[in-house]
């Protein structure tokens, strides 16, 4: 029996989450499609296969846990994995969590999440949350915004980009903002809101700093010394050219709802920072390795070998 519950924990948020909650002393139970996986924390991790098909068989694994830390979603559809069957599968989650009774779900979803959204990941997640509150189980509903760190794609990637184009594309006029949150400030969050008792509450979960999206290029730029020039150009431009790159990196290097997620601003929040570090400092102490190597979604998520339930 695992004192708590989590997601993807050798994964990217999961992990860090993970991390924190086995030095306080904790054993976990970590749900992930790939339970083959080298375990760090061997004897107080858990690896468990994802059973959506299976309630009854996850309430198993998720009996006498106090918290479960949600933060099952995908970030793109592919094949017979879309939207609406992550939603279910996130519903199928709080139903083991409700059989098992789990006292609270932190859950991750999205800042500015909308059932009437024109992108599917932003309806999905409002879905989810609205499962999340019909199950009566007390939570924390926590809306990022996007997460940096050594394991992120969004800057790192741009940082690659940056390194090895000598042009970097811009969809419209860059000036659409974005506010990312550390992920170790995100999981601190996270295992704060798993002690709670009181009462559910929704957040959103952004970071410090705000910026232009060009100025974040810029400064990423400045960072590791790329003299890529910014050329830009409309968004359908730009997302052809991502197309184009796709073979190259073998990857869906943006979607056209991020893209225009994007550029409607959705990506910040009105409310106070939760997060503290500074992505400015972050990346003048991480130079030398941000955007070193490519991060690929497909790869982590889709690769040959993974199973995805
Ligand atoms: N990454 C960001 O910048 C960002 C920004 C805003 C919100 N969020 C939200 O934060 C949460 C965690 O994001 P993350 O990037 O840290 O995710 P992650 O750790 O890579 O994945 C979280 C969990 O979802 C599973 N999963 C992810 N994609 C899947 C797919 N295509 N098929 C089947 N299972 C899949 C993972 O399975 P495995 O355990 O097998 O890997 C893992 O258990 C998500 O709810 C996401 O929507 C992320």
């Amino acid at each position: 029996m695992a004192d708590a519950i989590v997601t993807g924990p050798l994964s990217f948020t999961g992990k860090y989450l993970t991390k924190l909650l086995i030095e306080s002393g904790k054993s976990v139970a970590g749900f992930t499609n790939d339970v083959s996986r080298a375990n760090p924390f061997p004897g107080r991790l858990d690896l468990v296969r994802y059973s959506f098909d299976n309630v009854d068989s996850m309430a198993t694994a998720m009996r006498g846990a106090r918290t479960f830390y949600n933060t099952y979603w995908i970030r793109y559809p592919r094949g017979e994995m879309t939207y609406e069957r992550a939603v279910q599968n996130s519903i199928a989650l709080f139903s083991a969590a409700k059989l098992a009774g789990v006292q609270r779900i932190v859950h991750t979803s999205i800042a500015n999440p909308s059932a009437d959204s024109p992108f599917g990941y932003y309806r999905g997640k409002a879905g989810v949350e609205l499962a999340l509150v019909a199950s009566g189980i007390p939570h924390s509903i926590l809306r990022p915004t996007v997460f940096f760190g050594k394991e992120d794609i969004l800057i790192n990637n741009i940082a690659w980009l940056a390194r090895h184009s000598p042009l970097f594309l811009v969809a419209g006029n860059g000036n659409y903002r974005i506010q990312p949150i550390a992920v170790e400030d995100y999981a601190a969050l996270m295992n704060e809101h798993g002690e709670r008792d009181e009462a559910s509450i929704t957040c959103d979960a952004v970071g410090p700093e705000t910026y232009p999206f060009v100025d974040l290029v810029e400064l990423i730029k400045k960072e590791i010394g790329s003299r890529a020039r910014i050329v830009r150009v409309p968004q359908r431009i730009f997302y052809l050219a991502s197309l184009l790159m796709a073979p190259l990196v073998r990857d869906t290097v943006v979607t056209w709802d991020e893209v225009r997620g994007l550029m409607a601003n959705l990506l910040i929040s009105n409310e106070s920072p939760m997060g503290r570090t500074s992505l400015k400092t972050w990346l003048s102490d991480n130079a030398g390795t941000v955007g070193v190597e490519y991060h690929s979604e497909r790869s982590r998520h889709y690769g040959e070998g993974r199973v995805s339930a």
